[in-house]
């Protein structure tokens, strides 16, 4: 037999022989109880999610692009309302902004080793029409919020965190999804804690946004046949919330093993000059959703580490307003220089919380006679 020496960038197998047990027998609860959409699972994990973030209400969505347009739309954001976010981040926090009716305003990140949106520009790029600040908890650490929410709270603005990335993540103490007026998350099967399929949650402190986040994930619907503002259907399926409590449970002990995977890369590259380390912001509890630095010479060295079998990602290799989707938006080359910069240089290592220190030394070691 040829031993299999592959490392893929998340290993979804290990997480789901944890949980395996525990999936069929909820699920088989589901299939005898056939409330396949809405059923009591859902509300269950909704309230676990939320006790786990802190935020007073979760609303269980399809995914996380569309907790975030549902969040901006229980906000009230509308056509003619622009919310800032960072240049660099998945198109989908663009994408929600544009959903909503309203238009992306891009800032650039503040620095080439944490990757976090610059709060300067952000003031900067306020105008009449700001309706919301959009920054991204990226690869797992909170974005410098507490610059962010005097500015919010000063020009009337709201704080919508895109906390995809950061499930478990804190700042200064307080959980990424609680540090706004609301939140997103995606459970996306490769986040921190991923479903079986697509899913993702809204989050908020306010009685009255989390019922408008309901009405509008249910067609606009708070009692059946009224429908009182326009909505979508973006429900979370039933066995999907058996998968995500099932993980919850876990979840903080599978972070603790991240952040340990993350300590061994540290030191295991402490040495190679020519890469670049992620910096964790003073303040931050990191997840490690993604550990990501940079190299010289990227697209032929993530080529041969998949030569290699190593499973390297790049995160992301087109900023927002280089994509041809949002093109329209007008930015020119060169409008976001270190968004740009970095995303020529980015690599994503693998990362999973079972990575073992073997694959780990693999990794780096193909990585340096790569470079
Ligand atoms: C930062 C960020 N925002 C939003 C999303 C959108 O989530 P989904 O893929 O569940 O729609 C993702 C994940 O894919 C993400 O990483």
């Amino acid at each position: 037999m040829i031993e299999d020496t592959t490392i893929p960038l998340v290993d979804l197998g290990a997480q789901h022989a944890a949980v395996a047990d525990e999936v069929a027998r909820g699920w088989q609860e589901v299939l005898a109880g056939t409330a396949f959409i809405g059923g009591p699972q859902v509300t269950t994990f909704e309230r676990d999610y939320a006790e786990f973030t802190g935020a007073s209400h979760c609303v269980a969505v399809a995914n996380g692009t569309d907790a975030i347009e549902i969040a901006l739309r229980a906000l009230r954001i509308a056509p003619s309302d622009e919310c800032i976010l960072p240049a660099n981040t998945f198109i989908a926090t663009a994408e929600a902004v544009s959903r909503a009716g309203a238009t992306p305003v891009l800032v650039d990140c503040a620095d080439d080793e944490t990757y976090l949106i610059d709060a300067d520009a952000v003031e900067a790029a306020v105008t009449p029409r700001t309706r919301a600040i959009i920054p991204v908890h990226l690869y797992g650490q909170a974005a410098p919020v507490e610059r962010l929410l005097p500015l919010a709270r000063r020009m009337s603005i709201w704080l919508v965190e895109d906390a995809a990335q950061a499930q478990g993540a804190r700042r200064n103490g307080m959980s990424a999804g609680a540090l706004g007026d609301a939140a997103a998350t995606s459970f996306y099967p490769g986040k921190n804690l991923g479903a079986y399929g697509d899913a993702g949650a809204a989050l908020t402190n306010s009685a009255d946004v989390a019922a408008k986040m309901r009405m509008i994930r249910d067609h606009g619907s708070a009692r059946k046949y009224e429908h009182d503002v326009l909505g979508v259907n973006s429900r979370l399926d039933t066995l999907q919330a058996v998968v995500l409590s099932a993980k919850l449970r876990r979840l903080a002990g599978w972070n603790v093993a991240r952040r340990a995977a993350a300590s061994r890369y540290d030191e295991l590259l402490s040495g190679c000059d020519a890469v670049v380390r992620p910096r964790t912001l003073g303040g931050n509890e990191h997840v490690w959703h993604l550990y990501t630095v940079r190299v010289p010479d990227r697209d032929r060295v993530v080529k041969e580490l998949h030569t290699a079998g190593i499973g390297a990602g790049i995160h992301y290799p087109v900023p927002i307003h280089l994509t041809a989707a949002f093109a329209g938006l007008g930015y020119a080359p060169g409008a976001f220089p270190v968004a740009e910069r970095t995303a020529r240089e980015l690599l994503s290592l693998p990362i999973f919380p079972e990575i073992t220190a073997e694959q780990q030394k693999r990794v780096v070691s193909t990585l340096m006679s790569v470079l």
